[in-house]
């Protein structure tokens, strides 16, 4: 098993360890984070997924380029569908996701970092979009999530040019949300997670399906989601204890 999933305290961790080929996605790594990732969809008591890679070097150095390297045309298309059906799937995740990094997020590694809610890295991080050197385009959902998280102008250079870049570089294009020593890495994204996981859940899955229905419409759609959402929150124990623990100056217990 490359995919090991464990769930502590609301806060569900999936580590992808395959170590000698630095965490590269093979169909059978997929094909068990697709297994990881159903199990824990409907779960009501994980508040936030960390993401992460196994050993010190790679979060994930992308797809498997020894079994990719004899694929047909239908086999490649089938390989690609296979990526980006796990990848929205994580998407499309109702609690947070954040994507740990602490090396190499290459190609499919980048696209799994896409499909997070939130990057966080290490200073050691590197981050690119290999695949024209392969004589490939990313295939995982990278042309279409990188473009829209970094904009077109900074992911056309980086998919154009295959270009290997810091996190100090990925943080400046808004391709990782944070950057801390390697040292404090899983600290620091287990504080995020959980200072998250100790607000309202149902707020925070609120709030997720607002921004990212939102973003797929106009500004006038989003507006009219968010003040259906907003009330929708009233209709929650979680809305009546978060209130009425601000008016009794204690703690909110979610
Ligand atoms: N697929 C398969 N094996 C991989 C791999 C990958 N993506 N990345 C690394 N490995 C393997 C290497 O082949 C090597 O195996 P052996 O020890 O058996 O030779 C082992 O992992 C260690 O790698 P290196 O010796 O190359 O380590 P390094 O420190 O010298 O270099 C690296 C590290 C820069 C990440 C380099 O391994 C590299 O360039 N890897 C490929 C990165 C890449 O191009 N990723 C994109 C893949 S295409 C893709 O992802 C398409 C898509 O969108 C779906």
């Amino acid at each position: 098993m490359a995919v090991e999933c464990v769930v502590e305290n609301g806060i569900a961790k999936i580590i992808i360890d395959r170590p000698k080929a630095l965490n590269a996605l093979n169909s059978e790594v997929l094909q068990e984070l697709k297994k990881a990732i159903a199990e824990i969809q409907t779960r009501t008591d994980i508040r936030v997924l960390l993401i992460q890679g196994g050993g010190e070097k790679s979060f994930v150095a992308g797809a498997d380029i020894a079994q990719m390297s004899d694929l047909n045309p239908l086999e490649g298309s089938e390989f690609g569908r296979l990526g980006q059906e796990v990848f929205s799937s994580l998407s499309e995740l109702p609690f947070p996701t954040i994507a740990v990094i602490q090396g190499f997020a290459l190609g499919g590694g980048c696209e799994i970092a896409l499909a997070c809610d939130i990057r966080i890295a290490s200073e050691k991080a590197k981050f690119g979009q290999p695949e024209v050197g392969l004589g490939i385009i990313p295939g995982f959902g990278g042309t279409q999530r990188l473009a829209r998280l970094v904009g077109p102008g900074q992911a056309k250079k980086l998919i154009y040019s295959a270009d290997i870049i810091s996190a100090a570089q990925a943080l400046a294009i808004g391709l990782v949300e944070q950057v801390v020593a390697p040292e404090q890495l899983n600290e620091a994204a287990l504080k995020l997670a959980q200072m998250i996981a100790a607000k309202s859940p149902n707020a925070v899955r609120l709030a997720k399906i607002a921004i990212n229905q939102g973003l797929e419409g106009s500004l006038e759609e989003g507006m009219r989601l968010e003040a259906s959402i907003f009330g929708l929150c009233f209709a929650s124990p979680e809305q009546k204890e978060g209130m009425t623990a601000f008016l009794e100056k204690r703690p909110a217990k979610f």
